[in-house]
């Protein structure tokens, strides 16, 4: 049966991503559409608890499509991860009679909402905001693709300066536990070799590759460097580098967090709004503690439980082989 939902809330939670005003718009006019009163929590959590909680209508939302960050701000908030903290988030929805809440983050935004739903029965739908691409369940988070274009465009800008000085760039990009960027980015800006967290590469192997390129005549080149790969940050690979293989002269640039800012992508506004606009109607029809993600050209739910166990599996094994192939 479906329940009479008559009030929702959105959130969203954790680093911000490209695409999220989309989804946040989407959201919100979605539940206006269907007649629904509709909230928005600012600052995530922390929000819930300080019952930062405002009403929004259609206008809230209007000309937020092409910004970047989140108008409901974020943050990542330690306090909702006891049970006290959440205690008082549940009071105040309760306190307004939200009976669904949309919360927009990545993997610890949607830990918290597992829990939070799971004790307090509160009506879940997540939807996957973050850079890192890191959650099951959909082929993209939002956020992914913009950030990939920013990185590019950055990395299109040092190949410039490293083939006029003939040079070796160590580039460090974002991603957690993830690859996702870094590997995808490494492909279309023609990089000569990507680390990543998922798939460990030897000095050794990294050192031939190099050789390699220097031998054939490669007079300058650029390798990817995830942030959480196991050798450290792109400062220490390229110093075990150097000692080694000395054949250019080395520069590291760290790209930090502008690869979480700007305008989003064409193809992040279009998911934002797809999600939210699907997020906010598995709620009315009564789904809950799931995610909703694209797959293949379709929107499709995972629950949130799946989505946060599964993301492990998410390397994009032949782009990977197919990088060493490009990049001779
Ligand atoms: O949003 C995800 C992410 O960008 C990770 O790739 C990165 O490790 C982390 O956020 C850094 O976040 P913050 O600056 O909020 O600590």
């Amino acid at each position: 049966m479906k329940p009479n939902i008559k009030n929702i809330a959105v959130l969203t939670s954790g680093g911000d991503a490209p695409g999220m005003n989309a989804c946040i718009r989407a959201v919100v006019r979605t539940g206006i559409y269907n007649g629904v009163n509709m909230f928005g929590v600012l600052q995530g959590y922390q929000g819930l608890i300080n019952d930062n909680i405002i009403p929004m209508d259609a206008r809230s939302v209007s000309n937020t499509i092409h910004m970047g960050g989140t108008i409901l701000k974020t943050a990542r908030c330690l306090e909702f991860k006891t049970e006290e903290g959440m205690e008082i988030a549940f009071k105040n929805l309760q306190a307004r009679d939200i009976d669904g809440l949309v919360v927009i983050g990545g993997d610890g935004t949607f830990t918290g909402a597992q829990r939070f739903g799971k004790k307090f029965g509160v009506r879940v739908m997540g939807v996957p905001g973050t850079i890192d691409n890191d959650l099951y369940g959909s082929d993209f988070t939002l956020g992914y693709d913009t950030a990939i274009n920013t990185v590019i465009e950055a990395i299109d800008k040092i190949r410039d300066t490293a083939d006029s000085h003939d040079r070796l760039f160590f580039i460090e990009v974002m991603g957690r536990d993830s690859g996702c960027i870094a590997l995808r980015s490494g492909i279309a800006s023609g990089a000569e070799a990507v680390l990543l967290p998922e798939k460990e590469t030897s000095l050794d192997e990294l050192i031939a590759q190099l050789e390699s390129g220097a031998s054939t005549k490669k007079s300058s080149s650029i390798v990817i460097v995830s942030e959480g790969n196991k050798f450290g940050g792109a400062y220490d690979i390229a110093k075990k580098v150097k000692e080694r293989f000395n054949h250019y002269d080395t520069k590291v640039t760290i790209l930090g967090h502008l690869q979480r800012g700007g305008s989003p992508s064409s193809f992040d506004r279009i998911l934002g709004s797809r999600l939210g606009f699907a997020a906010v109607n598995e709620l009315l029809k009564g789904n809950t503690m799931h995610m909703v993600g694209l797959r293949g050209n379709s929107i499709e739910t995972t629950s949130i439980e799946e989505a946060l166990t599964r993301h492990f599996f998410k390397l994009e094994s032949d782009l990977l082989e197919m990088t060493k192939v490009l990049s001779i």
